[in-house]
């Protein structure tokens, strides 16, 4: 009889450690708290609400993922397109279990989401999968996401909104870098954490004076 084949992953990914989930969802939540309360987000209010002068509270809007960590290849136990090479790549096997440093750099409101930009180093994009930034991308979008930079996509899903499944942080975070690059951006306002800029339809871009760091253990996932 054949040797049974090794079974796929849900996904790989950086995973945070507890107590680094803990003080990240912390600081982040810090800023969540402070966004709703300033004038520039009220003014927009209606993109989350559906309606001028309701308030929301961004901390009850998104809910919370089990564990925080930064996908690096979704394998959907091998339903997904390239997720037998990937697995099979010599980095892949080599970076199991190892421990990371992941930087957060910027953080991402949406009607949808609640995400942490990864920027990723020379080494962490080995394990980035090539083509992986537009998979699912709209064709509408894809030339403006094939003119940023490999491993654009890279993000933590810190919420989502009700209904919203976490793949969205990916596709809203390349549509604000895709609307950044274009000198889209709307209103600016100066707050403690960085500069936070507006976007159109909903979508707010906290760009961090001082990234957040985390320490991580490389993995796979399966549920
Ligand atoms: P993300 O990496 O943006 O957080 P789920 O729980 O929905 O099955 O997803 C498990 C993980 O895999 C989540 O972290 C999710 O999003 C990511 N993911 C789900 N679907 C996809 C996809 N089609 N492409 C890339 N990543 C995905």
């Amino acid at each position: 009889t054949k040797p049974k084949e090794p079974e796929l992953p849900l996904f790989f990914g950086w995973f945070l450690l507890p107590e680094e989930q803990e003080r990240v969802k912390c600081a982040t939540m810090d800023f969540l708290k402070t966004l709703d309360t300033l004038e520039a987000f009220k003014g927009h209010i209606s993109e989350f609400t559906g309606e001028a002068d309701k308030e929301v509270d961004l901390e009850q809007y998104f809910q919370n993922p089990v564990h925080l960590h930064c996908t690096t290849k979704f394998c959907n136990y091998g339903k997904a397109e390239g997720a037998k090479e990937y697995a099979e790549l010599q980095v892949v096997k080599d970076s199991l279990t190892k421990s990371d440093e992941l930087s957060v750099t910027a953080l991402i409101v949406t009607p949808r989401v609640f995400g942490a930009r990864v920027a990723l180093t020379e080494t962490q994009l080995k394990l980035w999968p090539e083509g992986e930034d537009k998979v699912g991308v709209t064709p509408a979008l894809l030339p403006s996401v094939e003119a940023l930079p490999v491993g654009s996509r890279a993000h933590v899903t810190l919420g989502c909104a009700a209904g919203v499944e976490a793949v969205q942080t990916g596709l809203d975070l390349l549509e604000i870098l895709a609307l950044q690059k274009e000198g889209k951006e709307g209103t600016q306002v100066e707050m403690e954490l960085g500069t936070l800029t507006y976007l159109s339809e909903g979508r707010w871009f906290l760009a961090l004076r001082e990234p957040i760091t985390a320490d991580t253990t490389f993995s796979s996932f399966s549920d």
